[in-house]
């Protein structure tokens, strides 16, 4: 790499869910404050920065992504000044912040679409997305993402307004000049506040397509699949870059768009190094590769991805990249479940070290890791959670289309399936010791906990110089110490093996192998290490050689 290297490269995130980190008030929330408290743990692991999602007001239909008011602070959650404090003391510790901006749409209870709802003549009407019925129906076949469709007839003035999440999101009409200057604004205001950077949702889907045409329906499915039919519109580079030119170069910024439908090609765009758009994307693929083979039931499954998938996807976002783009790296957030039960094993007997192992895989890779609270103590998915614990959206929706109105799907198998991969998973709260809710509230908390909290949680972890926190805590110091994890190349080894995922890194001088061994079986590989070469880190205490253990985890460096 011969450009110069940004503090975002070498940069380690960690995502705060603030619902469910740490409440003082015994409300049953998490709060502000409690994240205020808790920055000395983050301070310990490593991170250097620290994504809060989203504290805005909000009625809270899609837990915070549906905003009411840009500028204000949810009162769950706290006040502003509670906010700037947090600010200054993450600062003062060397913390560097990056807000949420949910800008593809807003709450229907935001000002612009309660006067924009008003009538067809309102100032604010074309803020948003408005069409008449055609043929006394919805407007295009497209679905939400959340199951149903993505239109909302409205009684007062006749027409449909698109929600392509729920129907308290109304989707914000970018097309709009008015509507780009108010976001900008917006976002200026917190500039101004000196944060430090944005993590913007499904900034892949602000430009709509002209016309609004149908999607194709997949097979068995009800509604058009919105992600392909709007995802990477055609003005949506022109709008990141007029938000690079008003709002993000006005500091040193670090910002990575949430991308879904977005593939190699497209990426290359958002992320490209002319510093034009934005960092980083998250993107998706990787998601996708245990999806349903029914494309009617999308992430809705419960099998594990194959090895051989998952190393090809990968491989081909390390290897496109490099030298265009820049990567994020993530296993899991509030979004997807908890990376452990999904890509190692949360067995007793493997947890720990399977945790370590899928640490060890995406940590040497090239791009900025991002850490989902609680990752770092192998939190699991929460197998005690029925039909109504539930609180998400996303997996009530389910069941009420896909296993009670369409039938597409038992409720039994439903439950297997969202204990695979329901959001819930990962948004039970943060379980820090084995006292009443894990330490988390002394109140109710709002979703159940996830009921191993009484073994799994930091305070056990941090008494355990073998836990997984500082097995992360030394991935991240690693990355911090050694640029070949920034900076040196990556070659995938042996592509069709089933078992082991192995790569190396390359610079000039020296290397990194790194060696995952995928199953929980003893199996044996020999990749003719050098005799210089040395461990860097593992998850098992000594150097078996060619002889891989369960779930065993191992880097070797080597000067060449
Ligand atoms: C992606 C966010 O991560 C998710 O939590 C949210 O539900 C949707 N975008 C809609 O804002």
């Amino acid at each position: 790499m011969t450009k110069s290297i940004k503090w975002w490269q070498k940069a380690v995130v960690y995502q705060v869910y603030p619902r469910s980190f740490q409440d003082t008030n015994g409300d049953g929330v998490g709060d502000l404050k409690g994240i205020e408290q808790r920055l000395d743990y983050i301070k310990k692991l490593g991170a250097d920065v620290i994504w809060l999602n989203p504290v805005y007001a909000s009625p809270d239909k899609d837990n915070g992504y549906d905003i009411s008011d840009y500028e204000d602070i949810n009162s769950k959650f706290g006040t502003m000044a509670d906010f700037d404090s947090l600010l200054a003391k993450a600062h003062e510790k060397g913390i560097k912040v990056l807000m949420d901006l949910v800008v593809n749409h807003t709450s229907d209870q935001h000002r612009w679409f309660i006067e924009s709802r008003s009538s067809k003549d309102n100032d604010k009407r074309d803020f948003y997305i408005w069409r008449d019925p055609v043929d006394g129906h919805e407007p295009n076949n497209w679905g939400s993402f959340f199951s149903g469709p993505a239109w909302k007839f409205d009684d007062k003035t006749g027409q449909y307004y698109l929600h392509l999440f729920v129907e308290g999101q109304p989707d914000l009409n970018w097309a709009n000049p008015t509507v780009r200057e108010s976001v900008f604004n917006m976002m200026n205001f917190w500039v101004d506040k000196g944060i430090d950077g944005f993590r913007m949702d499904v900034i892949s889907l602000i430009s709509k397509p002209d016309g609004l045409p149908d999607g194709e329906v997949p097979e068995g499915a009800q509604y058009g699949n919105s992600d392909k039919a709007v995802a990477n519109g055609p003005h949506v580079h022109e709008y990141l870059k007029e938000m690079r030119q008003k709002v993000l170069n006005r500091a040193d910024m670090m910002t990575v768009g949430e991308a879904s439908g977005v593939n190699i090609e497209n990426a290359v765009k958002y992320a490209n190094q002319d510093n034009s758009e934005l960092n980083m994307v998250f993107q998706f693929e990787h998601m996708g590769l245990d999806n349903n083979p029914n494309p009617a039931l999308g992430k809705w499954y419960d099998k594990k991805v194959s090895l051989v998938d998952l190393k090809a996807n990968l491989s081909k976002w390390q290897n496109h990249l490099a030298e265009k783009a820049w990567n994020s790296l993530y296993w899991d957030n509030h979004d997807q479940p908890r990376a452990v039960s999904r890509y190692g094993s949360d067995r007793p007997e493997y947890r720990v070290v399977s945790a370590k192992m899928v640490a060890t895989l995406l940590h040497f890779m090239q791009g900025t890791p991002y850490i989902y609270q609680g990752e770092e103590i192998g939190m699991t998915n929460a197998y005690n959670l029925q039909r109504d614990d539930f609180d998400d959206v996303e997996i009530k929706n389910a069941f009420k289309y896909l296993v009670d109105k369409d039938h597409l799907v038992d409720e039994a198998t439903m439950l297997k399936y969202v204990h695979a991969k329901g959001r819930d998973n990962a948004r039970t709260p943060m379980q820090w010791n084995d006292s009443k809710n894990a330490g988390f509230t002394t109140g109710l908390p709002w979703l159940k906990m996830n009921d191993n909290y009484l073994t799994i949680n930091v305070k056990n972890t941090l008494a355990d110089p073998n836990s997984v926190f500082y097995y992360y805590q030394k991935l991240i110091r690693l990355r911090h110490e050694l640029p070949i994890i920034t900076t040196g190349t990556y070659q995938l080894l042996d592509p069709n093996d089933e078992q082991v995922y192995a790569y190396r890194r390359v610079s000039a001088d020296e290397e990194l192998l790194i060696i995952n061994n995928f199953t929980n079986e003893t199996i044996t590989r020999d990749y003719q290490v050098p005799a210089n070469a040395t461990i860097l880190i593992g998850n098992y205490e000594d150097d078996a050689k060619s002889t891989l253990r369960p779930y065993e985890a191992k880097v070797y460096h080597f000067v060449k």
